[in-house]
């Protein structure tokens, strides 16, 4: 049985942090920010937000642009990596919320769960609801998986540039609109690692930045070697001679945890990829160089990282193989539209994926492609540490979505922070109802009690 993703809708928080002022006010060269990691803008949220709001408020849109009534959805899965409750899943306060608007107890039937397992577990989610509608047990029901998160880093830390927010809700079925997926391929690759971690109580994340970086790449390349040997098996794509699964896949979505991120990975998938072709000697003799092999090529990743040798020659290596005809060609074709929205919005930790996902059909529609029958391929990573790949093929009737799609409008308009208001929201320094923003036909949080009875209990209400 075909299942998919039917539609999509975003909800992104209206503050936002400039990459540039954010570049002076710690010192750093603009151009960093700008050209070194591709972050333009940072969305913030406001004293009255909190990733459940942000899920609500993403399911709430997509159930009301397809007029959907909660006796429809199944399933209501939230992956998430910012969450606020030990035990009570973020599922419960979005169904609170959501039943605000449609009535007391109309999700009673409705299952799901909280998922954690940093930025991949939206991948999870995804995954495992497209099962339950294979599985045929949706009786016509979809299932609605939202991912939603909040990039907070230390102040002054080197990870506070890929800071964001916002939520992505997708809505499955088994006559997908927008992308059926591709059977029996998923790939996962999973190892106990402490690149990111966020231990129990503490708001922001413990961060190993440049070994998080090689590992992620590490991962999903791992994952990547997986789904190739399945896709063989399955027969889902069929090889010729000098070819590589990646000619086959139309679209690259990488989980983009700041937008160059996406281009680093595709790079070192890439080069993974064809080192091995006839194509390859072109790749050298334009390059202009052999490709570098650290001291000890079968090291630890710290012996990597600390091969500064090997990282300078790699660096080099690397800016001239991004430079090359073929590879041009082949970002600007796969990936480029899929990191216009996460340069204006940042870290959107498990939706970051599906935001460029979402930004990647929204720019390639509008450059005149015809999406129909197109392969995309995802590379999904969460810290601590694994990767997923998988992929599906665009559906005939994807205009009917793709159309409407206006991420400016959607995000607009915005109100920029100053550095002393962003760093008053940031150090929770303001009550929540000392919001900057006033709402706007959306969720925001009323009321957090502090009685030792009641301690932590949310309340919200839609805002008309
Ligand atoms: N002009 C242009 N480019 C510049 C520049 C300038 N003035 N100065 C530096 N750059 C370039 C550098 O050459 C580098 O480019 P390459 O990646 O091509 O080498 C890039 O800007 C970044 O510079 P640095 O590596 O020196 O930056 P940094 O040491 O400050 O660290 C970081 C970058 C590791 C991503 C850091 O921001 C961080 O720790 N972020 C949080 C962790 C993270 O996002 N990890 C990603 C993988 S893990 C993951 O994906 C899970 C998740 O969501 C967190």
């Amino acid at each position: 049985m075909a299942a998919g993703i039917d539609d999509i809708s975003i909800y992104i928080p209206r503050l936002y942090l400039d990459a540039a002022d954010f570049a002076k006010a710690r010192g750093l060269d603009p151009g960093k920010l700008e050209r070194g990691l591709g972050i333009g803008q940072m969305a913030i949220v406001d004293t009255n937000q909190d990733p459940a709001c942000l899920a609500a408020n993403a399911c709430l849109k997509v159930m009301q642009k397809n007029k959907l009534t909660p006796d429809k959805i199944g399933r209501l899965y939230v992956a998430t990596e910012s969450s606020f409750d030990e035990s009570k899943a973020m599922n419960s306060y979005v169904i609170g919320m959501l039943e605000q608007v449609y009535g007391k107890d109309t999700f009673g039937h409705c299952g799901g769960i909280e998922c954690k397992f940093a930025c991949v577990s939206g991948s999870y989610a995804l995954y495992d609801n497209t099962n339950w509608i294979r599985a045929g047990e949706a009786e016509d029901k979809y299932a609605l998986v939202v991912v939603s998160d909040i990039a907070k880093y230390d102040l002054g830390s080197s990870g506070e540039v890929t800071q964001g927010a916002g939520a992505v809700a997708m809505l499955l079925n088994n006559t997908p609109r927008l992308l059926s997926f591709d059977p029996k391929v998923t790939s996962t690759s999973i190892k106990n690692e402490y690149d990111f971690y966020r231990p129990f109580g503490k708001e922001t994340p413990i961060v190993h930045g440049q070994y998080s970086n090689l590992l992620y790449l590490i991962q999903v390349k791992n994952a990547l070697i997986d789904y190739k040997k399945k896709v063989k098996e399955t027969g889902l794509i069929k090889l010729k001679e000098g070819e590589t699964i990646l000619d086959h896949v139309d679209y690259l979505n990488m989980h983009l945890p700041y937008s160059n991120m996406g281009k680093k990975a595709l790079a070192y998938l890439v080069r993974h990829e064809w080192r091995t072709l006839p194509r390859w000697k072109e790749i050298i003799d334009e390059v202009g160089m052999e490709e570098p092999i650290p001291k000890d090529p079968r090291g630890t990743i710290e012996s990597v990282l600390e091969d500064a040798d090997f990282m300078a020659k790699d660096h080099q290596f690397t800016k001239l193989f991004t430079n090359t005809e073929k590879y041009v060609e082949l970002y600007e074709s796969k990936l480029a539209s899929s990191l216009i929205a996460s340069k204006m919005i940042g870290n959107l930790y498990t939706a970051s994926l599906y935001l460029g996902f979402r930004s990647s059909l929204e720019f390639e529609y509008q450059k005149g492609v015809d999406l129909n029958g197109k392969r995309v391929g995802f590379c999904s990573y969460g810290s601590g540490a694994s990767a997923m790949i998988f992929s599906g093929v665009i559906q005939p009737e994807y205009a009917q979505i793709v159309k409407d799609m206006n991420l400016e409008e959607e995000l607009g308009p915005r109100t920029k922070l100053s550095l002393d208001e962003y760093e008053e929201l940031h150090e929770n320094k303001r009550t929540h109802e000392e919001n900057i923003r006033s709402a706007n036909k959306e969720f925001v949080i009323v009321d957090v009690k502090t009685s030792n009875e009641s301690k932590g209990e949310r309340h919200y209400a839609f805002v008309d």
